[in-house]
């Protein structure tokens, strides 16, 4: 089955405990935290995460759009985080970076830029519980999904496949109803929605619609 993860990058940050209430039948919430320097926007920190974590039982799913994101990490993990996902760009020393996620006590993830090549990814497999496909630049919500992405799910999907312990192949990035499903056919599991859950009017509609997007693919 589908997993939604909304993004809170859309919600209403003067009203986000509301917003967040509505979310309770996704799987994860996305916290989308952008330092200015890998991405051309800054959002949120450890702080907001802390409560975050006070009003939603969902795990969270912290997505470090930041460099040098070892420094970061316990922050995270002491504010609530549950899953830290690290891009791919933004580490030299990968596989530290993993194993020091792992070592705090949370699941690992990384990211992939839209540019970025898979070939590494057989080498971090075995440190890896999520890997996170770009499906925009990162930076902001509500862009266009990148229709070349989607042969990279289906490379991503096979280089998972060799995996014994089933590592969760997630997408971000102009998620909609029409584009979950050309996702989920490619062999999406985690599907990361902001702007088409935040900014419907009805939040626990679009979650629904998102997974009924999917149901017949
Ligand atoms: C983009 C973020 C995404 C973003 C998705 O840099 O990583 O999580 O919030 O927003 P939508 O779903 O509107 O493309
Ligand atoms: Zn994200």
């Amino acid at each position: 089955m589908v997993q939604i993860a909304p993004s809170i990058l859309s919600a209403d940050f003067a009203n986000l405990a509301a917003d967040i209430n509505q979310c309770r039948d996704a799987d994860m919430l996305h916290v989308d935290v952008m330092d200015g320097r890998f991405v051309p926007n800054i959002t949120i920190g450890p702080v907001v995460v802390k409560d975050v974590k006070k009003v939603s039982p969902l795990p969270l799913d912290v997505h470090l759009m930041i460099v040098e994101p070892e420094r970061m990490i316990e922050p995270f993990v002491e504010a609530g985080a549950d899953l830290i996902t690290v891009h791919v760009e933004a580490c030299p020393h990968l596989q530290r970076t993993l194993t020091l996620i792992k070592q705090a006590g949370v699941k690992a993830g990384v990211a992939v830029n839209p540019a970025t090549p898979l070939s590494f990814l057989p080498y971090v497999l075995d440190l890896t519980d999520l890997v996170l496909l770009m499906t925009v630049n990162p930076g902001f919500g509500g862009q266009s999904f990148i229709p070349a992405m989607l042969p990279k799910i289906r490379e991503a999907r096979a280089i998972l496949d060799q995996a014994d312990h089933h590592p969760i192949l997630q997408v971000d990035g102009g998620i909609n109803v029409k584009t979950a499903r050309l996702v989920y056919e490619a062999g999406a599991q985690m599907l990361v929605a902001g702007s088409a859950v935040f900014g419907t009017g009805d939040i626990p509609g679009a979650i629904q619609a998102l997974r009924q997007s999917v149901v017949s693919a």
